[in-house]
């Protein structure tokens, strides 16, 4: 049976309950995290509570929890779920109020964290590549902040799935955003480039580590958006995410990334990232 954190207590999944007054149900007002555990040990937590932090701080949110206390109910939580490779779930919203739309005050927030086994990838995603296709970035202006108003990102995720790809690549005012859950990266000339951190893309954990990993390992990236037309000339092209790591595209509108197949910038860096992960770098 799962086991989940609610508002400072763990019980089994059926038995935790939220009201139907609050604001992430009502409004979608509230932030989450996801974080990779392997080996019954959080990867990159840090850097995940900072974020959350951050997001709580663009909603005018109270944390909860402290660091620390987060840290020892997670560690918590992988243990009541038989630690191995996880998927912790954190979310906080602003908590139980009368519908309106200004903040209620007084208010406690609803903390709510599950863990669920790591799903592995199939083998394919890696040796072959996947597909993706470009679509209009239709989100809103904060994506610096993992808010739980995902509506737009899982109608771009499903538009991906209809047209058989499986990850669906932003474009905004001519040049790539990001994923629709993932960063993204295209590799020219054998220079990575992604998006810079702004308001237009989610700061990923998983992309601040392959830009540390190219730093160290002498790659050449830089912090620059491509334009759609570069996109399409890129000679790779990759996605990145807490639970999909790094994925080399293949296939891009239908047409060959490249030369279709993994390029040795992504294999380079997924070895690193793997060995990375190997030394369980918190
Ligand atoms: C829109 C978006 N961008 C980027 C990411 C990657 O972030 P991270 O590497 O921290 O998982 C995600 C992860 O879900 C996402 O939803």
């Amino acid at each position: 049976m799962q086991d989940v954190f609610l508002n400072g207590d763990f019980l089994p999944a059926e038995q935790a309950k939220v009201s139907v007054f609050d604001r992430g149900f009502l409004l979608g007002d509230g932030v989450y995290e996801v974080i990779p555990v392997y080996a019954g040990k959080c990867f990159q937590l840090t850097g995940h509570l900072i974020r959350l932090q951050a997001s709580l701080d663009g909603v005018r949110m109270k944390n909860p929890l402290s660091m620390k206390e987060w840290q020892t109910m997670i560690e918590q939580l992988v243990e009541r779920n038989a630690g191995g490779d996880q998927s912790v779930y954190l979310q906080v919203t602003r908590g139980v109020a009368p519908r309106d739309h200004v903040f209620p005050e007084g208010v406690h927030p609803t903390a709510f964290a599950m863990s669920n086994s790591l799903q592995a990838l199939p083998e394919k995603y890696k040796t072959e590549g996947i597909a993706a296709i470009t679509l209009p970035d239709i989100r809103w202006q904060n994506f610096n902040i993992k808010a739980i108003t995902l509506l737009p990102n899982s109608l771009l995720k499903q538009q991906a799935q209809d047209a058989g790809a499986q990850e669906a690549l932003l474009l905004r005012d001519g040049y790539l955003t990001e994923g629709a859950a993932s960063n993204a990266y295209a590799v020219i000339d054998g220079i990575i480039y992604t998006a810079p951190k702004d308001e237009k893309v989610l700061p990923g954990i998983t992309r601040e580590v392959v830009l540390e990993l190219a730093a160290r390992n002498g790659i050449p990236a830089i912090e620059q958006a491509v334009s759609e037309a570069q996109l399409k000339q890129a000679q790779e092209v990759w996605v990145s995410s807490s639970t999909k790591e790094v994925l080399p595209i293949t296939t891009l509108d239908g047409e060959a990334v490249g030369d279709g197949v993994p390029g040795p910038v992504w294999k380079q860096i997924d070895i690193l990232y793997q060995q990375y992960k190997q030394q369980g770098a918190a």
